[in-house]
């Protein structure tokens, strides 16, 4: 095993065009956390970066549908993501930005490096341009016309109607977004990566050298990536929001927000040296530094391939040496999604329960998706709050502090060291670090448990409430031990539960900085005679109304079907009427009536010519419905009619008035009738 001298370690920097949700972190965030806090405890140097990847046509998108700017949407989002990490003990050295000028400026000499050396395919090619806007248009700003299912609404790089996946050129009847207007093809030039020309490297250094090291989930992507055969991949865009491509003949044009943002990596650290007057490169130049990312599995291919070749390319930077990336934690039985509603926002959390962050930590890193998705419920967070935490961590140190204080007046009590649970929970500390040093955070935190599980055991044989009257001695002894059982717990819960240990410390009265990882296991933490400080609550159980309030709000926020339904809700929303009096409604005359005829209007696809038996008179109504009824099928059908709407004259005829139709969230029409025939004529009210 190599001996790494530093260690730089990124986790990977979110897009500040929205809240992140708890799936985020654990997927990359709190393992990143862990990791880097166990490397402190060890007295490893390590810088610990992340920011936020503000660039990209996503926010652009954003900003224009949200009639606001990019600048905006980046300055709310940095700051939302910014404090809720620092709320949920996420303990970077640097919480970066990729629009500071210090990550342009780093990423613009990436860029020269390789144009210089001449590394760049240039490739022209047509694109559409909005002649308006002046703009080139990405894939997402062109609709039209899908060549697969002819809906009118189609992406220009997918129909959202039937799913195929599409190129703008396929469209039918193309339309900027931007404009409206119809696009023209335009050449235009594009910087490329000619990622095939480094499969021969991708194959030895990641392929030979990676095979054992890295997660199956991980290595088995990159693999399949690279066994597939790469392409060139364009690392410039048309656009104005990003980094402009520092070339003379660029004008209009942005590095590729994928290209940018991994290499704000690099600028974070810049930054962080800068402040702490210290070496960035020593973080990326040196061959002694261990270099980990921690991304979520969408990532993984510019992590472990893109990435990777670029800083190879620029030749100086060392690579990763791993990238732990991990899969997909669900929510109550779904994907998690913010656009959907159904997520668990890590802001949202901290506003419901502002001092159970490590109880969140304990929560996703056991059941974090290191191998595998893995599910987040509420019963579930209950259950491991109330039964693990609750019944096993806190009430370990209750019952020991609580004792020591009756019985010794909350001083150390006489005794030796225990050898046996000294092997034991040196045992366990090498355990936890054999984990943690494998990217296993679930393994090492339940060995963390079981050290707790021990004290219990402890406990509940020696009694040591009992054996006092007898045998004070022996009671000493026990809660001794398990003092120290809880001075260890101190230290090495700090990576996973930083809160915890703190409050640890501090009923113990001892002080964080005096100990360090290699302490784990000691028996004479706690000297005889040390006064210990105040008892408190470590965790409070989790009552069923508090967390049947989380899962009523979140079933509250989520439209049942997808994104097609929110927008049928949204849609529904606009539609919401101001109040009207009684007094208003009783101005319209609803009836009943029957449906005697029914025609197609010549030339117009929509109407259908009616004639309707209102009782006390029949009537001619032109009605809209022609695309979902077809004129025969509706003869006899009684429906409801707004019977003194003034006349109108719809291509010719003349109508008086209307029936009252539901339009469902496909757009659908249906006949709003009474549940039982009933007399033609009847009131409505
Ligand atoms: N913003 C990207 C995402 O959220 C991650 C960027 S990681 C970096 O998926 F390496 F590019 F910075
Ligand atoms: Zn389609």
């Amino acid at each position: 095993m190599k001996n790494w001298k530093r260690y730089t370690v990124t986790a990977a920097l979110p897009y500040a065009n929205g809240p992140k949700h708890i799936g985020h972190l654990a997927g990359a965030y709190l393992p990143a956390d862990t990791y880097v806090r166990y490397l402190r405890a060890q007295k490893r140097d390590v810088v610990f970066v992340c920011g936020s990847d503000e660039h990209g046509t996503a926010i652009t998108i954003q900003a224009i549908q949200e009639n606001t700017t990019p600048r905006a949407i980046i300055d709310k989002y940095h700051a939302l993501t910014k404090n809720s990490f620092e709320k949920l003990g996420i303990s970077f050295d640097i919480y970066h930005r990729t629009s500071e000028p210090l990550h342009h400026e780093t990423a613009q000499e990436f860029f020269l490096d390789f144009y210089n050396k001449g590394l760049f395919k240039e490739v022209t090619s047509e694109q559409y341009f909005d002649e308006e806007k002046k703009v080139f248009l990405a894939d997402r700003y062109i609709v039209g016309t899908c060549p697969n299912c002819a809906y009118e609404n189609a992406f220009g790089d997918q129909c959202e109607k039937c799913g195929k996946e599409l190129s703008p050129n396929e469209l039918i009847n193309p339309r900027s977004t931007l404009s409206g207007n119809k696009p023209v093809l335009r050449e235009t030039k594009h910087w490329y990566l000619p990622l095939n020309e480094y499969e021969p490297w991708l194959k030895r250094w990641l392929i030979r050298d990676h095979a054992k090291d890295w997660k199956q989930n991980v290595y088995g992507q990159s693999k399949s990536w690279i066994d597939a055969g790469l392409q060139p991949r364009a690392m410039t865009r048309d656009g104005e929001w990003g980094v402009k491509v520092p070339l003379k003949d660029a004008e209009g044009k942005v590095l590729y927000v994928w290209f940018d943002a991994p290499i704000g990596y690099i600028s974070a650290t810049k930054q962080w040296a800068k402040e702490n007057n210290t070496s960035w490169e020593l973080y990326w130049k040196d061959s002694d530094t261990r270099l980990v990312h921690f991304v979520g599995k969408d990532n993984i291919v510019f992590h472990c391939i893109i990435f990777p070749v670029m800083l190879h390319m620029h030749g100086d930077y060392i690579v990763p040496d791993n990238v732990p990336a991990n899969e997909f934690l669900n929510l109550e039985g779904d994907k998690m999604s913010t656009s959907r509603k159904w997520s668990v926002e890590m802001h949202e959390y901290l506003e419901e329960f502002p001092d159970k962050v490590d109880e969140l930590r304990y929560v996703l890193t056991s059941i974090a998706p290191e191998t595998k998705d893995s599910e987040f419920t509420w019963k579930d967070y209950q259950t491991r709050v109330n039964s693990e935490l609750v019944a096993i961590f806190g009430n370990l140190v209750n019952r020991v502090l609580v004792l020591t204080d009756k019985y010794f007046e909350g001083k150390v009590p006489q005794a030796n060291e225990c050898s046996e649970l000294k092997t034991f929970i040196t045992q366990q500390r090498d355990k936890i670090s054999d984990s943690i040093e494998h990217y296993k955070f679930r393994d090492a935190l339940s060995e963390l448990m079981n050290i707790a599980r021990h004290g219990n055991k402890l406990l509940t044989e020696k009694e040591p409430w009992k054996t006092f009257k007898t045998n004070p001695e022996d009671t000493g002894i026990t809660l001794y031990d398990c003092l120290q059982i809880i001075a260890n717990l101190a230290i090495l819960s700090e990576p996973f539960l930083p809160f915890t240990s703190k409050k640890l410390y501090a009923m113990l009265n001892l002080k964080a900085e005096d100990y360090q990882w290699s302490d784990g296991g000691r028996q004479d933490l706690l000297k005889p005679g040390h006064q210990l400080g105040k008892a408190a609550l470590l965790y409070q159980k989790l009552e069923d109304e508090v967390i049947q309030k989380q899962i009523d709000k979140l079933h509250a926020g989520k439209p049942t079907n997808g994104n097609k339904k929110e927008k049928a809700n949204k849609k529904m929303e606009a539609n919401v009427k101001s109040e009207i009096t009684y007094d208003d409604f009783s101005k319209i005359d609803l009836r009943v009536g029957t449906i005697l005829t029914a025609e197609k209007v010549e030339k117009a696809d929509k109407l259908l010519k009616l004639t309707i038996d209102l009782g006390y008179e029949v009537r001619t109504v032109v009605s809209g419905i022609a695309e979902f009824f077809k004129p025969e099928d509706i003869i006899g059908t009684q429906v409801s009619v707004v019977a003194n709407l003034a006349p109108r004259k719809l291509r010719g005829i003349e109508s008086k008035g209307m029936i009252l139709m539901s339009e469902d969230e496909a757009g659908k029409l249906h006949f709003v009738s009474p549940k039982d025939l009933t007399n033609n004529g009847s009131i409505i009210r």
